[in-house]
């Protein structure tokens, strides 16, 4: 190094110190670039296969004590990219209850919902409202509801909890309430906002746009309906039959931070390449495929899990002579909302 470049240095690290003493600061060189030109983002794309898991759960059936454990048995979908978190926005982990248990009351100011996977018999209350959940259905426990949930069954439930936790947590609105007693009382009438709201098509009289969904759960024998429905429209082309989850007050996506959404890639479907921001987890309900994610091949399954990170380029295929279902949650809602969504599509 010579005299000047020496001086420069010198100057720099002198300049640096002075303004960190006021809580100031310049750019650095060594600092990381702020606006790159495309998205780079931390967390990575990931497939978790059934036959890795299963073990695993039936590992923690036994071993994780729900009392000792808190509030829930789950086994999380880390991303080996981030700290915490299955995206950057949002966890998602696999719950095991088992028969007789009690997950206790609480709230908090994370949007959640879950997605049955295995079994039946499991009750989950949100204020007051109860319903039975069973395999495929999606439940909704919105910011700051109360909710609990009772097995009534005779085998191991199991789901899959989301919630915006990482969302949350950078905008520092963490809140979290544990409920008096161990579960909330219900009301007389089950199923009140099925009944108001389930059809998705008619609704009380007067009955105003929500902002917060009031509906608490989807049934699967509806959205499956819906979906074979829709399997008489025009394919589209990245992912053959889909449909979303909506608020049955105003159409929006049925949680304000998160979409849901259930699709169809039937036997010999071959998707166009796309990629876009945002972060999305599938879940395979049932059959087989590919989604080729950059230069991966994930060559999926029932019950596999897999997740894109933003501006992954990625193809959905199905080289079987069966159709697949695949469920997701994605994080879509809060990037179009706050417009940062964009999308490419390559021929
Ligand atoms: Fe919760």
């Amino acid at each position: 190094m010579d005299n000047i470049s020496e001086e420069s240095a010198a100057r720099r690290r002198e300049l640096k110190e002075h303004l960190a003493r006021f809580n100031c600061r310049v750019h650095q060189a060594g600092d990381p670039p702020f606006f790159t030109r495309e998205p780079k983002p931390d967390m990575q794309s990931v497939h978790w296969r059934w036959s890795d898991l299963q073990p695993l759960l039936e590992r923690i059936g036994h071993e994780v004590d729900l009392a000792a454990a808190g509030p829930r048995r789950t086994l999380r979908l880390h991303n080996p990219g981030l700290a915490v978190g299955t995206t950057h926005t949002f966890w998602g982990s696999i719950q095991v209850i088992l028969p007789g248990e009690v997950a206790t009351a609480h709230r908090h100011s994370a949007s959640a919902l879950r997605f049955i996977m295995k079994g039946q018999g499991a009750w989950t209350t949100v204020e007051g409202e109860c319903y039975p959940m069973a395999e495929g259905d999606l439940v909704l426990t919105p910011a700051w509801t109360w909710h609990d949930h009772v097995h009534k069954g005779d085998e191991p439930m199991v789901w899959l909890d989301v919630l915006d936790i990482s969302l949350m947590k950078s905008m520092e609105a963490t809140f979290f309430e544990p409920y008096a007693g161990d579960v909330q009382p219900v009301h007389t009438l089950p199923d009140s906002s099925w009944r108001a709201f389930g059809s998705g098509l008619m609704r009380p009289p007067g009955a105003k746009p929500a902002t917060v969904n009031p509906l608490l759960a989807y049934p699967f024998g509806m959205a499956e309906t819906a979906l074979n429905a829709a399997a008489g429209l025009p394919a589209d082309p990245c992912d053959d039959v889909i449909l979303e989850y909506q608020n049955p007050t105003d159409g929006s996506p049925a949680m304000r931070t998160l979409g849901m959404q259930l699709q169809l890639l039937r036997a010999g479907f071959n998707g166009q390449r796309r990629r876009h921001t945002g972060s999305k987890l599938y879940y395979v309900v049932r059959g087989q495929g590919v989604t080729t994610v950059e230069q991966e091949r994930y060559e999926w399954s029932q019950g596999d899990f897999m997740v894109i990170a933003p501006w992954a380029w990625h193809q959905h295929q199905n080289n079987t002579s069966q159709d697949a279902m695949l469920w997701q949650v994605n994080d879509l809602p809060t990037l179009k909302l706050l417009h940062y969504f964009r999308e490419e599509f390559q021929p």
